[in-house]
């Protein structure tokens, strides 16, 4: 579908989502062609010296992104800065004015803090700047526990319908992310073996090596699980679990993933000490680099957790009795994502007794997320010779910067077009998000009963070594990184 003219109003323009992220994205598919040429981004700022100040730091951003002047320029003609107080609804009259009375689809991206999505979706009603084909986009987080998930989801909701409603998660924008479906529902091979007959463990690990950054005051009340775990781990497990939907198409899709979500088995109480391990860096370092620990960073004692790890099940027919194991963390040793399935063994070996080998390796296939994105299968291979018999490991690597001579599109440049195109596939319903608040809201309430203090781990290394003992103590081992590399 081709994207309609449309007027994208930004909330939080001058926050560090919409350098980094938004604007970039939007000028780049500008850039392309993609954006009609009628259509507009209105950045609302709440002080008077931005009007001039943002445009420029947007060019700057957009010049480090490899913009030339000239579509620096296209994209800036596009800009209109509007003044405005999001708590004050007396000032909304100068967003109206700005909005007109056209008729192109306008769109709220809400980049703020969550207790600001209720008071400007009200605001915006009062003003009566909405149309009938209105639609707002939710950053996250949505709340920091159910209760207040819900509380947003019911006030947004009496404003507009949850069809006019975009939650978004950018892993969800992913090429690979995008690309699981396509694996799982365009192929056969893989499908058939896609449940515990089949496969005896799955590995979700995001790794960063980014400590803070500038968001200090966010992170350090929200912790890891809440930014990382609750949304984007969520979404990669509900992917690569959920069952074939009817079609691609938004509804089939979510239905399917509320399923697993639901499936998700509770892990409550004491169980947190068993099945997870949270964890906060220390100083260390990172390629070679010193770096200080989170409490130096943040300047003050905290027991907020920079690392999580979980060992989940999806109680259902499929996935009964395949551990799932999720790993995410901050100042890991590596900056790598990705999803490592390994299957069964084979039920007999026809080499036992010939030497041909220690032991026959499981196969196993690494969806790689980034950096490197593509697939790899590991498979046991005859070494060539006429000699005695020896086999070994090997992969069969697919990258997708070797496969396809394209350039991968930011998550953020796909989201934003799907959302004026009217596609709601990629982003969360309210019961998925719910849903997924349920499962994490115990565990963060156990923690504060049964594991108040964080383990530490030193900054750069792969967390701490009860992370190691939850895998190990079940005969297991995380998937080494340098695999896919
Ligand atoms: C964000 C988190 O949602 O995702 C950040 O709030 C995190 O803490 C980021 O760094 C990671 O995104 P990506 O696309 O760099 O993997």
């Amino acid at each position: 579908n081709p994207v309609p003219p449309f007027d994208l109003v930004i909330f939080g323009a001058g926050g560090d989502l919409a350098l980094r992220k938004l604007f970039p994205a939007l000028a780049q598919r500008n850039q392309e062609g993609v954006l009609p040429e009628e259509s507009r981004v209105l950045a609302i700022v709440r002080k008077a010296e931005d009007v001039e100040g943002l445009p420029n730091q947007i060019a700057t951003r957009l010049k480090e992104e490899g913009l030339a002047p000239e579509q620096i320029a296209a994209f800036l003609r596009r800009l209109t800065m509007v003044l405005l107080d999001a708590l004050k609804p007396e000032t909304y009259a100068s967003l109206k004015k700005a909005l007109g009375k056209s008729e192109r689809v306008r769109s709220f991206y809400l980049s703020t803090p969550p207790d600001l999505f209720i008071p400007i979706c009200e605001n915006l009603a009062k003003a009566d700047i909405l149309t009938p084909t209105s639609r707002v986009i939710l950053e996250k987080p949505l709340g920091r526990d159910l209760a207040s998930a819900r509380e947003i989801n019911d006030a947004v909701g009496r404003i507009l319908p949850e069809s006019r409603t975009y939650r978004i998660d950018h892993y969800l924008g992913k090429e690979t992310v995008q690309n699981l479906l396509v694996l799982r529902f365009a192929n056969t091979l893989f499908e058939r073996s896609w449940s515990s007959r089949d496969i005896d463990n799955v590995q979700i690990t995001v790794a960063e090596t980014v400590g803070l950054e500038s968001r200090a005051g966010y992170y350090d009340k929200s912790g890891h699980m809440r930014d990382m775990v609750q949304n984007h781990l969520m979404q990669l497990l509900c992917l690569f679990a959920i069952e074939p939907p009817n079609m691609l198409e938004a509804g089939a899709v979510r239905d399917e993933k509320i399923k697993v979500l639901k499936a998700l088995r509770p892990i409550v109480g004491p169980d947190v000490q068993r099945y997870t391990v949270r964890g906060q860096y220390g100083p260390g370092q990172i390629d070679g680099q010193r770096v200080r620990g989170y409490t130096d960073e943040l300047g003050r004692a905290s027991n907020t957790e920079t690392f999580v790890a979980v060992r989940c099940e999806v109680d259902n027919w499929r996935w009964a009795g395949v551990p799932i194991y999720l790993r995410t963390g901050k100042r890991m040793a590596q900056r790598y994502s990705e999803i490592a399935v390994t299957f069964k063994p084979v039920p007999h070996s026809i080499f036992g007794g010939t030497s041909a080998c220690d032991r026959l390796d499981a196969n196993r296939l690494v969806i790689r997320l980034q950096p490197n994105d593509g697939l790899q299968l590991q498979l046991m291979m005859k070494v060539p010779g006429s000699g005695r018999l020896k086999i070994v490991p090997r992969q069969l690597d697919l990258r997708y910067e070797t496969a396809f001579n394209e350039r991968t599109p930011d998550a953020y440049e796909r989201l934003l077009t799907d959302v004026i195109r009217g596609d709601q596939t990629l982003f969360m319903h309210r019961d998925e998000v719910e849903q997924a608040w349920a499962w994490v809201d115990p565990i963060i309430s156990g923690w504060q009963e049964y594991a108040p203090h964080p383990q530490r781990y030193a900054a750069g290394t792969w967390g701490p070594s009860h992370a190691v003992g939850l895998i190990e103590r079940e005969g297991r081992s995380w998937a080494d990184p340098d695999f896919t590399e």
